[in-house]
C-alpha cells in the first residue's frame, strides 16, 4: 500500500477500461478526479491509496470527507486489475482506507452503487466488509437502475 505517483496513471487508466464496469463517461471522471490529486499537492478534497503487488499497480481507492459535515468520508472510486480479482487486494484497499480514518476520529465511510445484475459481486463484496444498505433511490441512474448507499460507521453516537 503506497500513495499515489504520476507514473501510476497510465497503469490505472488501463484497469479502469479493462474492469468493464465503466462507460468511458465514467473512465473520464475517474481520471479527472486522479489528475486533480496528482496536479493540486494542496488540494484536500481526495486522497488515493495505491496496491502495488510485483511493482505493478493491482488497484486504486480514492475517498475524501464530504464537505460540511462532521467525520464523514465518501468512497468515490475503488478498482483492482481484472487480472488479479479476488485476490484480496480490494478488501486490502478498503482495509486501509479505513484504518486511516478510525486513526483521524472518522465516524462513517459512505458509497454507492447500481442496483443491476451487473454489480452484484461489487455489493457482495461491501456486504462482506461489513457495509449496511442504508438508503436507496429507485430508478436514479436510469429506469430501472437504483442507487444503493452503503455505510460502514466507526462511531454509533446513538
Ligand atoms: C469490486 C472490486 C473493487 C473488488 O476487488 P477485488 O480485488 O476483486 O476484491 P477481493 O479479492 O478483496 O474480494 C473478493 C470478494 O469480492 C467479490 N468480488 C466483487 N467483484 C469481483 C470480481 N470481479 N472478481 C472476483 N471477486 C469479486 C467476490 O464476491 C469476493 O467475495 P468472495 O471471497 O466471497 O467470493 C473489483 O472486483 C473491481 O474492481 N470491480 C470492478 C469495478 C467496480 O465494480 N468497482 C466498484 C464500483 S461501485
Amino acid at each position: 500500500m503506497r500513495n499515489l505517483q504520476p507514473g501510476d496513471r497510465p497503469e490505472l487508466e488501463k484497469i479502469l477500461i479493462g474492469c468493464n464496469a465503466f462507460t468511458s463517461a465514467e473512465v473520464a471522471c475517474a481520471l479527472e478526479l486522479l489528475d486533480n490529486v496528482l496536479t493540486d499537492p494542496d488540494q484536500q478534497d481526495y486522497e488515493v491509496i495505491i496496491a502495488e503487488a510485483q511493482s505493478r499497480v493491482a488497484g486504486y481507492v480514492l475517498f475524501g470527507a464530504v464537505p460540511l459535515t462532521q467525520g464523514n468520508y465518501d468512497l468515490y472510486w475503488i478498482a483492482t486489475d481484472p487480472e488479479l480479482h479476488g485476490k484480496g487486494f480490494g478488501r486490502q484497499l478498503m482495509e486501509e482506507t479505513e484504518r486511516r480514518l478510525r486513526a483521524r476520529g472518522a465516524r462513517m465511510l459512505c458509497l454507492e452503487t447500481s442496483s443491476q445484475e451487473f454489480y452484484q459481486r461489487t455489493r457482495h463484496f461491501y456486504v462482506q466488509g461489513g457495509y449496511q444498505e442504508e438508503a436507496r433511490i429507485r430508478d436514479f441512474y436510469r429506469p430501472g437502475d437504483d442507487r444503493i448507499t452503503y455505510v460502514k460507521r466507526f462511531f454509533d453516537s446513538r
